[in-house]
């Protein structure tokens, strides 16, 4: 079955689209990677949707705008990913979405909302869509998140030792082998906000850390984020924007007088060193496999590694999967999963009750006829090269 994932993670810089020819093989799950496309939003929709973002609020009439316009971008990035990736012979795409709100409250997830919405993908390509992937965990009690626990164990299995795996996007989080799995804080979410802040430079991000890397880490800033009492929450736990944006970056800055940006975002990659090198040891990880926009950052990565000293920390390219690419695949075997009525989670990683059939399905144009038979749930994904070999 081909494949197409589509996924905007908590920066929405891009969606991000991976297809992937999946077969069923014995207790494996075999995973052909045929490639990424990636667009950015356009700048105008991307303001919409920073204005509606928490702590901003907005209207239900601009919720159901972004909802379609969403919807369209999505489309559009899938249309593109048919015909540039699938030769036109996509089977099924599976739509993350954006996620716009997760609403957690002493601790639990009670409700989760991603926009985009899949009718526009279905119309465009013609293809059935698996979105909302999330909220069927949080009814099964669990914090609809991490979902890509379940793609890191099978992924990981077989390597010695205790492979973590890493994403840095605007929210870190990480993956352990016993399925432990949570958010560790930010990624690129303060780093990002250091610099809309700041007005420094033509690009919403710190482009290959340049300015982090002119900068001194200044302790008593890094006490202050440090303090946030997320951090020594025991997991599972999630988090997001609703409590590291630029407010959260302001609140620890007040009082401390003006400090030079590049000062601000070295402190802030140590940040995300720190609080991930903490939480790949308290889940006891001999390796990392990262992946994420985070590690285009030499600064950030740098400390990672000097924060894991006796860790390596590689790439998940060295895997076979483009760490820009990593959760959009992640995306593309859970909308697998579901047309198979496979479960999607690992309980342990999302604090559900029970492991979960995850997303809701919307037709294509041949209306919708799942797999008659199903294969059983994998224990392995093995990554194979299309052009031979594997990983
Ligand atoms: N070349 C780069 N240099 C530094 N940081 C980068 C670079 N490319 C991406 N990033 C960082 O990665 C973030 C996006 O990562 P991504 O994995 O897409 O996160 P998300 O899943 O939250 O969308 C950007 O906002 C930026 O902080
Ligand atoms: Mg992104």
């Amino acid at each position: 079955m081909r494949v197409i994932g589509l996924m905007s993670g908590t920066s929405y810089d891009a969606i991000d689209a991976a297809a992937a020819d999946l077969e069923p093989a014995g207790d494996r799950l075999v995973l052909k990677p045929l490639g990424m496309v990636s667009e950015r939003y356009d700048d105008e929709l991307r303001a919409a949707l920073a204005a509606a973002l928490p702590p901003g609020t907005c209207s239900l009439a601009e919720v159901c705008r972004l909802d379609t316009r969403i919807g369209q971008a999505f489309a559009a990035v899938a249309v593109r990913a048919d015909r540039e990736l699938c030769e036109h012979r996509a089977d099924l795409v599976a739509s993350h979405g954006q996620t716009v709100y997760h609403w957690v409250e002493s601790g639990r997830a009670h409700g989760t909302l991603q926009l985009g919405q899949p009718a526009w993908i279905a119309e465009a390509t013609g293809l059935p869509v698996v979105a909302d992937f999330r909220p069927r965990d949080i009814a099964a009690g669990g914090q609809g998140a991490p979902l890509v626990s379940l793609f890191d164990r099978l992924w990981l299995r077989g390597r010695p030792g205790t492979p973590v795996a890493l994403n840095l996007g605007g929210i870190a989080n990480l993956t352990a082998p016993d399925g432990t799995a949570f958010d560790t804080g930010p990624g690129c979410a303060l780093l990002d906000a250091a610099v809309r802040e700041s007005g420094c430079g033509g690009l919403p991000y710190d482009a290959e850390g340049a300015l982090a890397a002119r900068g001194t880490i200044d302790p008593r800033l890094l006490r202050r984020l440090l303090a946030e009492p997320y951090y020594a929450l025991p997991p599972p736990k999630t988090t997001g924007k609703e409590l590291f944006h630029a407010g959260h970056l302001r609140r620890a800055l007040s009082g401390l007088g003006t400090l030079p940006a590049e000062d601000v975002l070295a402190t802030l990659a140590r940040l995300t060193a720190e609080t991930v090198a903490d939480a790949v040891r308290r889940v006891g990880g001999t390796e990392v496999i990262a992946s994420g926009g985070g590690t285009r950052n030499p600064v950030l990565m740098r400390m990672l590694r000097e924060r894991l000293a006796g860790v390596p920390v590689r790439p998940s390219d060295a895997l076979g999967l483009p760490s820009a690419a990593k959760e959009a695949y992640a995306f593309a075997v859970l909308g697998f999963l579901t047309v198979h009525g496979l479960p999607g989670t690992v309980p342990a990683s999302t604090g559900a009750r029970h492991p979960s059939v995850l997303g809701s399905v919307t037709p294509g144009r041949n209306g919708l006829r799942l797999p008659p038979t199903g294969p059983s749930a994998p224990e392995r994904l093995e990554v194979r090269d299309p052009r031979g070999g594997g990983t």
